[in-house]
């Protein structure tokens, strides 16, 4: 790692963008093949030849067939440099028609899809482990339908979130969900990892917000459950299969969204504590002083915002503490949304349950204190090799993990961090390396997810299953739960052609 900073570091005039890409492209190329580090064995799947290459680009054309080794690499790394796979052929389908017709022969010809969007997912489902091929979403970005009345949009699975929202701006509507991704992740890969984000807790589980959805499964067949209807009990609610299942049941090529009015009014407070028990009470006393208008309720413990501040150079607006929080509203009229704000504020000050805050209802303030959160993410990377876990656990226990982890690993991190959705208690422990170890990895787990169940939390709130986790489901799922996932999926894809290695144990 020190010698890969030093190299990038060597060309002097580079921007310091360019240098972080420097370095990511350097780490990744370094990064060991999931077969080798994770000792799997490839399935019994076909091996592309010209005959299959001569199909896809007579239904895609070539340049929407990409085999260049070079270019094939972005779709081989995940995001958070964890893992990394080995496809040779990278389709870019425009319309759920070619999607179908991929699928259909990849089935005939037991050839294994890896279904991606945009490549931000953290737990290792969004690239192959093998030679998978890699079917890519990022072509299929087309806004269907947008009813400003019934707030029901929709649209391709490929869409950008954060491209569909500024459209939406449009209509006074907004997307219900909202992550530090939304720049790059696809409305098709929220849909499949059932993404959660920074405003769940007030627009609720994306489950809740996806009226239908259009999907094909392994065989090519299009199910169509597009429904744009807030209410309908007819029959079994299939759409529930594609939410959340990564991939492995199906792809998703088109998804109607009921989408919220946009509010008026938005303020952030940014404020610090000296204590978990104090956030909590600051998290219970938002919910009775802020209550409709409360729109996210943020945890940064000091670590996560040291590596904000070390690796981005950015500023903390207030004094320094070993907890912050960040509180957002949402509502309709400013006056009414600021004064509650400021008297809760001033209670909470009061009463020595916070120490030091800050308000804004400026847009770019706003933004810039948001940048102190969704950047965690990403300043985490610059320490080296980062292990993630994302856990829901009952908010009253919910930060001794990561004091049990800094005290279990002492010198051998470099940073052991929690942040996340504290209102939706979903915790995020990070641990960072220098580099990856094997004997620190044993070290981690299995005892996080032990812990975990022990306390009857979930090993994955929100981030999903992917390769990472298939094998800690058991810590979450019961065996017969995992026996029913199973037989589904021997249902929907026979031959285990959709994102294998992935989800299941
Ligand atoms: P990908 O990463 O491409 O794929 C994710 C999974 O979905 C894979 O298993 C893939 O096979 C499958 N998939 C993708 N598209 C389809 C499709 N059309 N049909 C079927 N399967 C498909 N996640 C959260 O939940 N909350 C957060 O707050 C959050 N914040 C993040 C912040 C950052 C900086 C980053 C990098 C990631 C964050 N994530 C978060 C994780 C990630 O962004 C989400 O999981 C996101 O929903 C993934 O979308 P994607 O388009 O990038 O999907
Ligand atoms: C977040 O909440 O920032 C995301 O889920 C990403 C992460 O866990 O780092
Ligand atoms: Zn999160």
């Amino acid at each position: 790692m020190q010698q890969i900073l030093q190299r990038a570091s060597s060309t002097a005039r580079t921007s310091r963008t360019l240098i972080i890409q420097q370095v990511q492209r350097l780490l990744s190329t370094q990064l060991e093949f999931t077969k080798d580090r994770y000792n799997i064995d490839r399935g019994k799947f076909g091996t592309l030849d010209d005959t299959h290459y001569g199909y896809f680009e007579d239904l895609l054309g070539k340049d929407r067939v990409i085999r260049d080794p070079e270019e094939c690499e972005a779709y081989n790394v995940d995001w958070v440099k964890n893992v990394k796979g080995m496809s040779k052929c990278i389709l870019k389908p425009k319309t759920t028609h070619e999607v179908s017709a991929i699928l259909k022969f990849c089935n005939t010809h037991n050839l294994a899809v890896c279904p991606q969007g945009g490549n931000t997912g953290l737990v290792g489902g969004s690239v192959p482990v093998f030679d998978e091929i890699v079917l890519s979403t990022t072509l299929m970005n087309q806004i269907i339908s947008v009813d400003d009345i019934s707030g029901a949009v929709v649209c391709q699975s490929g869409c950008i979130l954060e491209t569909l929202d500024s459209h939406l701006a449009k209509y006074d509507l907004m997307v219900p969900l909202d992550l530090g991704a939304k720049a790059s992740c696809n409305i098709g890969g929220n849909v499949s990892t059932n993404a959660g984000g920074l405003r769940l807790l007030r627009y609720g589980n994306l489950h809740g917000s996806v009226l239908g959805l259009e999907a094909v499964k392994a065989d090519g067949d299009v199910v169509d459950c597009l429904s744009t209807l807030r209410k309908d009990n007819t029959g079994y609610h299939l759409k529930h299969m594609f939410i959340g299942s990564e991939g492995t049941l199906g792809v998703v090529t088109k998804v109607a969204l009921q989408c919220p009015t946009r509010p008026k009014a938005t303020n952030v407070a940014f404020l610090g504590t000296n204590s978990f028990q104090n956030v909590l009470k600051t998290f219970r006393k938002s919910k009775h002083s802020l209550s409709e208008v409360l729109s996210s309720f943020e945890l940064i413990d000091a670590q996560s915002l040291n590596v904000v501040t070390k690796h981005f150079g950015k500023q903390c607006p207030i004094s320094q503490h070993p907890f912050y929080i960040l509180i957002e509203t949402h509502g309709s009229n400013a006056t009414h949304d600021e004064e509650k704000l400021h008297s809760f504020l001033a209670e909470t000050m009061s009463d020595g349950v916070v120490l030091d805050g800050t308000v804004s209802s400026d847009p770019s303030k706003i933004a810039d204190i948001w940048q102190l959160r969704e950047t965690i993410t990403a300043a985490l990377q610059h320490d080296g090799y980062v292990f993630k876990y994302d856990f829901s656990i009952p908010i009253k226990t919910f930060y001794s993990i990561v004091e049990i982890m800094r005290e279990r690993l002492g010198e051998s991190a470099v940073t052991v961090c929690g942040y996340g959705h504290i209102g939706d208690s979903n915790l995020h422990l990070n641990i960072t390396l220098k580099e990856y170890s094997e004997e620190v990895h044993g070290k981690i787990e299995p005892f996080v997810y032990q812990y975990t169940s022990q306390m009857r939390g979930s090993v994955s709130a929100e981030h999903g299953i992917g390769f990472r986790k298939s094998k800690y489901l058991q810590y979450s799922k019961s065996a017969s739960a995992i026996g029913l996932m199973k037989s589904l999926k021997q249902m929907m894809d026979p031959k285990g052609i959709l994102n294998p290695y992935k989800v299941l144990p």
